[in-house]
């Protein structure tokens, strides 16, 4: 995103007094800002500003400075400046993160030319500076995954009673600070704007993972047909790098996909649980990806016609895996086993044998509570759910007695 050639503005704090001792535990650091208005006309250019700040100090403390000290038009957004409120997500050295929670020290080391770049977060228009327009892309994707609960009806006297486990599952997504970083990076996203994105699916597995909702199958069938949806990602990894809250979103995506296919078989017109299929059964065989299957296998076998439609508009890139010598008409007819294939067929059987699936939320990592604590709440629940079922029996009484009379 940096611009090759882009005009570099620089502007130095002037030293008044050249001789005046410079407070102890501060240092120099150099910030090369992208300065953009789209009202202006001009064309975005880097200005870099001189700063003076103990090492440990976050880059939007330097940020700040250089608003305060050198150029009060400098477009930053920031609120809690302490990792919470998602205000402050910038590209810092070319990484999406939250300028707050990025000391000056660590971005120095990490920058190339001993100067900290700082840009707007990508996939999404500048509003100016380094303010991107989270309304018209980050906002308008949550909103499509309608990111409140629909609860089941009818709804408790008292409170929902919830597995503790359902609710450590979802706490994950519930991590999201709403910064954008993993928007950002998405490589889906760039090549389709479109596509739902990291942050708003992982917002939905944080509805559809609990089970007080009561639309699971809506939302994940909804995703699921999207060409846009959970499909759609190319399992890149970006936007688990980028997001500074461990949400994961990516195994968010991924734990949608396993629920839609597996909990709810939902066979998609994308063919993407075809697809997630034919990859496991691929390497379920042979250890390794049978390319030449891939797309017959994808689209409903060799003798559909949409396998055969596909396999037409794939023929330039099988041509040119051809001409590569990436696939040889050889390995294509005849894809060799994996010499330790039985071993991988154990790791299937082994997975594939459990009565119920292991998902493992690796988030939580603190000791569990302390028993007493979780006894006593163990205690609470079998008491809520005593008093519910009395409840619902006395209600049941009740509307037997007045259909009776
Ligand atoms: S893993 Fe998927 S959602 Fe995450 S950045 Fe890559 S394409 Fe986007
Ligand atoms: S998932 Fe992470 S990176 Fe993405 S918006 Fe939420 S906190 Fe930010
Ligand atoms: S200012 Fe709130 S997260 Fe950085």
């Amino acid at each position: 995103m940096a611009a090759d050639g882009a005009d570099v503005l620089m502007s130095t704090i002037e030293n008044t007094d050249a001789t005046e001792a410079k407070p102890e535990g501060l240092q120099e650091f150099t910030l090369r800002l992208r300065r953009y208005d789209p009202e202006s006309g001009q064309a975005p250019y880097f200005e870099e500003f001189q700063i003076e700040l103990e090492p440990h100090r976050s880059v939007l403390d330097g940020i700040l400075q250089a608003k305060a000290k050198e150029d009060g038009s400098i477009g930053v957004r920031c609120s809690c400046r302490a990792a919470i409120c998602g205000s402050c997500g910038t590209r810092i050295n070319d990484k999406p993160g939250l300028a707050c929670h990025t000391h000056l020290d660590e971005a120095l080391k990490r920058s190339k030319d001993g100067k900290i770049t700082i840009e707007p977060l990508g996939n999404m228009p500048v509003i100016k500076d380094l303010i991107v327009d989270m309304d018209a892309v980050h906002w308008k994707k949550q909103a499509r995954v309608t990111p409140w609960l629909l609860p089941k009806e009818p709804l408790p006297e008292r409170e929902h009673i919830v597995p503790r486990e359902s609710m450590v599952d979802v706490t994950q997504s519930m991590a999201c600070i709403q910064c954008g970083a993993c928007v950002s990076d998405c490589l889906s996203m760039e090549i389709d704007p479109l596509f739902v994105g990291p942050a708003a699916l992982a917002k939905a597995y944080r509805f559809v993972g609990d089970p007080r909702d009561s639309r699971h199958a809506e939302r994940l069938s909804n995703l699921a047909e999207d060409p846009h949806g959970i499909y759609a990602c190319t399992h890149c990894f970006k936007c688990i790098e980028a997001c500074p809250k461990g949400v994961a979103p990516m195994s968010q995506i991924m734990r949608l996909r396993r629920i839609a296919s597996q909990d709810h078989h939902i066979n998609d017109r994308n063919n993407g649980e075809r697809h997630e299929m034919a990859i496991v059964n691929s390497v379920k065989k042979y250890g390794t990806l049978n390319e030449a299957k891939m797309v017959p296998d994808s689209y409903g076998g060799p003798l559909a016609p949409a396998a055969a439609k596909e396999l037409v508009a794939s023929l330039p890139v099988i041509t040119k895996a051809l001409l590569r010598r990436k696939v040889t008409p050889k390995t294509a007819l005849f894809h060799h086993k994996n010499p330790d294939q039985a071993q991988i067929k154990r790791i299937y059987q082994e997975v594939q044998g459990r009565e119920q699936r292991l998902e493992l939320n690796l988030y939580i990592t603190q000791p569990d509570e302390d028993p007493a604590e979780l006894a006593a709440h163990e205690a609470h629940v079998a008491e809520a759910a005593a008093h519910d079922a009395a409840e619902q029996a006395e209600r049941a009484a009740t509307n037997q007695t007045e259909a009776g009379a």
